[in-house]
């Protein structure tokens, strides 16, 4: 018996992809017959989970190390991901993000060091937003050359309500005023660009580093009552990826267990 898969033969690239949440993205994509790109900072990493992908979805799998912080690097990678899918890229998932630190996240902004703000602000800058910035630049000239092409970006509820983590908080509402950008310009080249603003998700950046008193905590905020988890995001990403949502560009999609309710 064969089963539709919504994305064969289609190819993906998910920043960020070798653990948690992007991890579970590519594997999503894998899932429904997408060729992956897996990438992050470790090469060793790409290389395995890339295996791991082809081995378990039978799809052609690119593991190819990129610090999406650095215009250099992230260019290396799409010049790699050109040859590997022959210019036939279809997704982009940006969701590399600067790791979670209690100093940056915890401290209020009259608390913050003087020296600190430039380093705090910009480092998550760096990475979350100018990384989303970089690969969206990439992959343009491949989605502009066929007239396609689906990107989602990777936000967080704090970006909509605030939150105690300010460069965090302006890191992410950064991604969603690109995303906006990108919908507006390349919608005529049916290229299409949506955010997922993310709640607590269950990864080893967050949930496994918490005591459980604050592990509880989060999960009471949610009406639904619990943690997300990465297969749960991938579920999301999944249709904004796919043509399921052919006339949806420009939007935030909230995958929060009910925090922010619009
Ligand atoms: N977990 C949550 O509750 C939550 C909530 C809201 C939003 N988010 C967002 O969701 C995304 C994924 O979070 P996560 O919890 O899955 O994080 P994670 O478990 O720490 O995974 C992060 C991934 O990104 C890679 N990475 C980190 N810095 C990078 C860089 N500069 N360039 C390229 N790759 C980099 C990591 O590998 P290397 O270290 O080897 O590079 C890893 O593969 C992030 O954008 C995060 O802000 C998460």
């Amino acid at each position: 018996m064969t089963t539709h898969r919504d994305l064969e033969g289609r190819f993906a690239v998910v920043t960020g992809s070798t653990r948690g949440i992007g991890r579970a993205m590519a594997a999503a994509l894998a899932r429904q017959g997408c060729h992956v790109a897996v990438s992050a900072r470790a090469r060793a990493d790409c290389e395995e989970t890339a295996r791991a992908l082809a081995r378990e979805h039978g799809v052609s799998a690119l593991g190819w190390p990129c610090d999406v912080s650095d215009l250099q690097s992230v260019r290396a990678l799409f010049a790699e991901v050109r040859d590997w899918c022959g210019g036939q890229l279809d997704v982009l998932v940006c969701n590399a993000g600067f790791p979670l630190r209690a100093d940056i996240w915890n401290t209020p902004l009259h608390a913050t060091p003087p020296e600190k703000l430039e380093d705090w602000y910009l480092g998550l800058f760096r990475t979350d937003t100018m990384g989303s910035v970089y690969a969206t630049h990439e992959a343009l000239p491949l989605f502009l050359a066929r007239r396609r092409g689906s990107i989602i970006y990777v936000s967080s509820i704090p970006a909509l309500a605030g939150f105690q983590g300010a460069p965090y908080t302006v890191a992410k509402a950064g991604i969603l005023g690109l995303m906006k950008d990108v919908a507006a310009e390349y919608g005529r080249f049916n290229i299409r660009a949506n955010a997922l603003a993310l709640g607590n998700i269950r990864t080893p950046a967050t949930y496994d580093l918490l005591p459980e008193e604050i592990r509880q905590r989060f999960a009471a905020q949610a009406p639904l009552g619990r943690w997300g988890t990465p297969e749960e995001v991938g579920e999301a990403m999944l249709f904004l990826a796919s043509d399921r949502s052919s006339f949806v560009t420009g939007q935030t999609l909230v995958v929060d267990g009910g925090i922010i309710r619009s």
